[in-house]
């Protein structure tokens, strides 16, 4: 496996992790996307370490706790030879401080991760969305606090807008506090928006990206197509309207140049998919999803290769969409503010 440098950080992450939503499967909505329970978890947590995945996603919202509880049961005895990513800031009760990036609500929130993974520290700990009614400062402070006890060894955002992950780092930087050195981010061959404005800003300051639904949540698996309805087992039932709104008409045109690529290399659509990421600038690492054992090794085997750059080309061009503004404007004028990737001709 290879291991890349998240963001400004001496912390080394495998170019592919592990997602573990879909371990427990303790709501209607996350037993849509699995119910992987722990002696299966086991042996997902094994087949990655033999692959040299060390890195495993998880969050406190994901099946209400019971992930990260699944996955301390399933890393017991193991926890120094891997990394846990886990997250706060979501819905975790009715009251009005059960969720937010509050002091009182992450306090309660690390200690309650902590004991569900059974141990005694996050190897990076996320925001899980931007909280626009707490003080930057005081959730800083608090993930400061958090690092210089032990507890957290590196933080990061999710799903920060542009000016949501500047301010933050402009605040770490006035009182010399933890910075967010990573951003974990939706990017995928059917949603390139990531490019548009946090790309550049990762590039400019340092920031590692880690991938969430790399497969456009679980839409570039091969078995969804043009004219054939969705296939049973697919957790997109139930889930369609909660993930990335995706046009039909551009998914289908990525599947076909998808196909394509596959014939010519021998791979599958999701290896594609996954290798064609791996290959992005500011990419520290791709958070695979898998229901089972079989997708997960099928996604392992997209790394170690790699697609030529016609290849790459083509699928740029595939999925290029026209930019909201002021992007589209931006593009007019790139001698002076270089796009991160090349344009699709
Ligand atoms: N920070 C955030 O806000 C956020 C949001 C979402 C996810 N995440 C993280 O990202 C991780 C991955 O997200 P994701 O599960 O949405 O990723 P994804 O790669 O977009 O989708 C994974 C799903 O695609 C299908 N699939 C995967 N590999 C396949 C294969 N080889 N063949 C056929 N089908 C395959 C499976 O669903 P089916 O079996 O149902 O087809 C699987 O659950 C999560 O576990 C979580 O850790 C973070």
């Amino acid at each position: 496996m290879e291991y890349r440098q998240l963001g400004y950080s001496g912390l080394k992450v495998p170019a592919l992790s592990f997602g573990v939503a879909t371990f427990g499967g303790g709501t209607e909505f996350f037993k849509a996307w699995g119910q992987t329970d722990v002696d299966e978890a086991r042996r997902l947590v094994d087949i990655c370490l033999d692959a040299g995945v060390n890195l495993f996603d998880t969050a406190n919202v994901y099946s209400v706790g019971l992930s990260e509880e699944v996955l301390g049961k399933a890393i017991a005895g193991k926890r120094n030879q891997l990394l846990i990513s886990t997250k706060a800031t979501f819905k975790m009760g009715d009251g009005p401080n059960d969720l937010g990036s509050s002091r009182f609500h992450l306090i309660q929130q690390l200690e309650g991760s902590l004991k569900r993974l059974g141990t005694d520290y996050v190897d990076i700990y996320h925001m899980h969305g931007f909280d626009a009614t707490t003080p930057v400062e005081e959730t800083l402070e608090t993930l400061d606090t958090f690092v210089r006890s032990g507890k957290v060894r590196y933080i990061a955002a999710s799903n920060f807008s542009g000016w949501h992950l500047q301010k933050s780092l402009s605040v770490s930087e006035r009182y010399g506090w933890a910075r967010y050195v990573g951003h974990q981010v939706y990017y995928s061959l059917v949603g390139r928006e990531y490019e548009w404005e946090l790309m550049p800003q990762a590039l400019d300051q340092k920031i590692g990206a880690l991938v969430w639904s790399p497969l456009g949540w679980g839409r570039l698996t091969g078995k969804i197509r043009r004219g054939q309805p969705l296939p049973e087992q697919s957790r997109l039932h139930k889930t369609a309207e909660n993930g990335p709104p995706v046009p039909d008409e551009l998914l289908y045109n990525v599947v076909d140049t998808l196909d394509a690529v596959a014939k010519e290399t021998g791979k599958t659509i999701p290896q594609v998919a996954l290798n064609w990421l791996l290959q992005r600038p500011t990419v520290s690492t791709i958070i695979l999803g898998a229901r089972n054992e079989e997708q997960l090794k099928q996604n392992l085997a997209a790394a170690g290769w790699n697609l030529t750059a016609e290849q790459v080309a083509k699928l740029d061009a595939a999925s290029d969409v026209t930019p909201i503004y002021p992007y589209w404007h931006q593009r007019q004028f790139t001698e002076r503010n270089p796009v991160p990737v090349p344009l699709a001709k």
